[in-house]
């Protein structure tokens, strides 16, 4: 990407980042419709994932809080050097209130554990948004930006070195612009600096059994690229 390229979806993300600070009750000095001395004092940026977490709460912010059964907030390493961020639970997730535990979540593990030689819990794997979306449909418009702030927010508190982002709308999402994934995917992103690996979503690999080989070849490609960003070794014939 070249640095103007950078430089133009960096100021990109911020402008998404700063006007969606208000949907969860921060006030940024400046944009806020309030003076910096009519705001709460006590209006501060969660600082660990367990004040965030509460700050969510029983949420009701957007319709799929309706047809939830656990909302789910995410798990892993607080101080995570890597961050899956995928779609949002499916039916397995919603059971449970964690990300990644049906049979994409298989997938994904064994990404993590047999490939990349980490511990699942080394990592923090999370969602765009944390709600079962009706029938495993994708998240609309309004409730990825109702619930970005706080994936926004997951990130901002971990601070991870690369963020691997599974599937379109996770890209999408996080990038603040159309993606397309096979075409993009395996490219260096930049997520307000943060190196972000595009790749496909396992759930995509498991629904193309015919393909399933290239899907798993290209996912590889990618996990390698982020584990010599990490500095971890590579281990051959995998
Ligand atoms: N697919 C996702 O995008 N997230 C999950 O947590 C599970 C399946």
């Amino acid at each position: 990407m070249s640095p103007r390229a950078e430089l133009l979806e960096i100021v990109s993300q911020l402008k998404n980042l700063l006007i969606s600070y208000p949907q969860i009750g921060l006030e940024v000095p400046g944009l806020s419709r309030q003076s910096v001395t009519d705001t709460n004092p006590g209006d501060t940026s969660p600082g660990d994932l367990i004040s965030l977490r509460a700050l969510i709460g029983d949420c009701k912010r957007c319709k799929l809080s309706e047809g939830r059964t656990k909302l789910v907030f995410g798990e892993g390493a607080a101080g995570a050097r890597l961050v899956f961020v995928g779609e949002g639970p499916g039916a397995e997730e919603d059971a449970a209130g964690r990300p990644f535990v049906g049979e994409a979540g298989k997938l994904l593990t064994k990404i993590i554990e047999s490939g990349m030689g980490l511990k699942r819990e080394d990592v923090y794997i999370c969602n765009v948004v944390k709600c079962r979306p009706p029938k495993n449909r994708d998240p609309e418009g309004e409730e990825i930006q109702t619930c970005l702030p706080f994936l926004r927010q997951q990130l901002g508190i971990i601070k991870p070195e690369v963020i691997c982002t599974l599937g379109r709308i996770a890209a999408q999402s996080l990038l603040g612009r159309e993606f397309k994934i096979t075409q993009e995917r395996g490219n260096w992103f930049s997520y307000l600096g943060t190196p972000l690996m595009a790749t496909f979503h396992p759930a995509y690999i498991l629904r193309n059994p015919s393909e399933e080989r290239q899907l798993k070849r290209a996912v590889w490609e990618d996990v390698q690229k982020i584990m010599r960003k990490l500095g971890l070794k590579v281990r051959k014939n995998e």
